[in-house]
């Protein structure tokens, strides 16, 4: 990777990606690229106004910038994605579409997030295996599963460098996540530490993978320097590093702030999302094929989470 365009750059993952790879490769060498111009990713390098769906667009900066890695963050999530089905396979799938044409004709090697969705009620739940059954039964999941197929398609047919990761619920402090079934486990951080109280959409005994994003950041990187040669799989890897209910989150924050309490108002959307989708997947390829090996866990991140959430409150950033 020498020189990266983000497409999606404003959003929770992106804002957080576009600064750390511009500390790794330079910050000329990263472009970021939303459909509107986002506060912080604009000001210490290059920032373009991008709809991904214009693919002309697209191909005239890929070329003005003579780029070689495409990162494509752009997504509805999964919450959203049953409001707007069509739309989501519209902008998920389009976004996506052009992002590979585009790569195919520059030859640039491409980063598409799949996601903990693209299983469904009928994989295995518990060590989802890298290889099974995947019949996910929101939109979401639908354009994540066909995202990873096309992204192995072009790898096979047109030699096009594809990789990809299933992200779980990422937990960050930077941008907020919107319209997605893990979102309550950032939201609750952010409540906590302003009303002391939060009331949960997602049940009690709700099993999902998460992620602390420094964790998520390093995969980005680690998996698109990772040798080629070594690759069995593309798109697209398991990967895991903790895996918790509402009721865990809450105890491990009220271990903390013991003046913190939790009330539940059951969002049935979301409670549907979260019982289709695995406890927790099991991430050996990953760790096997491209040495993935995340470092945070639920205590390391419930500390590093509070303290700079509780930081920003306390400078006036938050309010
Ligand atoms: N965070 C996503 C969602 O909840 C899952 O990848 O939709």
């Amino acid at each position: 990777m020498k020189k990266i365009l983000i497409v999606g750059a404003g959003g929770q993952i992106g804002s957080e990606l576009t600064y750390h790879l511009r500390k790794i490769y330079g910050a000329s060498n990263v472009v970021a690229s939303d459909i509107r111009r986002t506060p912080g990713i604009t000001d210490d390098g290059p920032f373009e106004v991008l709809d991904v769906l214009e693919a002309q667009r697209l191909a005239f900066l890929v070329h003005k910038y003579n780029i070689d890695t495409i990162f494509n963050l752009v997504a509805l999530l999964s919450a959203t994605g049953e409001k707007n089905p069509i739309g989501a396979w519209r902008i998920n799938m389009g976004a996506l579409m052009n992002t590979l044409e585009v790569a195919t004709s520059f030859g640039c090697s491409v980063f598409t997030p799949s996601s903990i969705g693209a299983f469904g009620p009928n994989s295995p739940k518990d060590k989802t295996p890298q290889d099974t059954v995947m019949r996910p039964t929101t939109m979401y999941g639908v354009c994540k599963v066909s995202g990873e197929l096309l992204g192995d398609y072009y790898h096979q047919r047109f030699g096009l460098d594809t990789r990809s990761v299933r992200f779980p619920g990422i937990i960050s402090n930077v941008t907020l996540p919107g319209g997605g079934t893990t979102d309550y486990a950032v939201e609750i951080f952010y409540e906590a530490i302003k009303n002391k109280r939060f009331t949960c959409p997602v049940p009690e005994n709700s099993y999902m993978d998460m992620m602390y994003m420094p964790d998520a950041l390093n995969a980005c990187v680690q998996l698109m320097e990772a040798d080629p040669s070594k690759l069995k799989h593309r798109n697209s890897f398991n990967i895991a590093s903790m895996s918790f209910t509402p009721e865990i989150i809450y105890k491990a924050i009220k271990k903390r702030m013991p003046e913190f309490e939790m009330t539940y108002d059951i969002d049935p959307v979301k409670a549907a999302i979260a019982d289709s989708w695995p406890n927790m997947l099991d991430d050996t390829c990953a760790r096997e094929e491209w040495g993935w090996a995340p470092k945070w866990d639920l205590e390391s991140m419930t500390d590093d989470m509070l303290k700079i959430i509780g930081q920003k409150y306390k400078d006036g950033l938050l309010k």
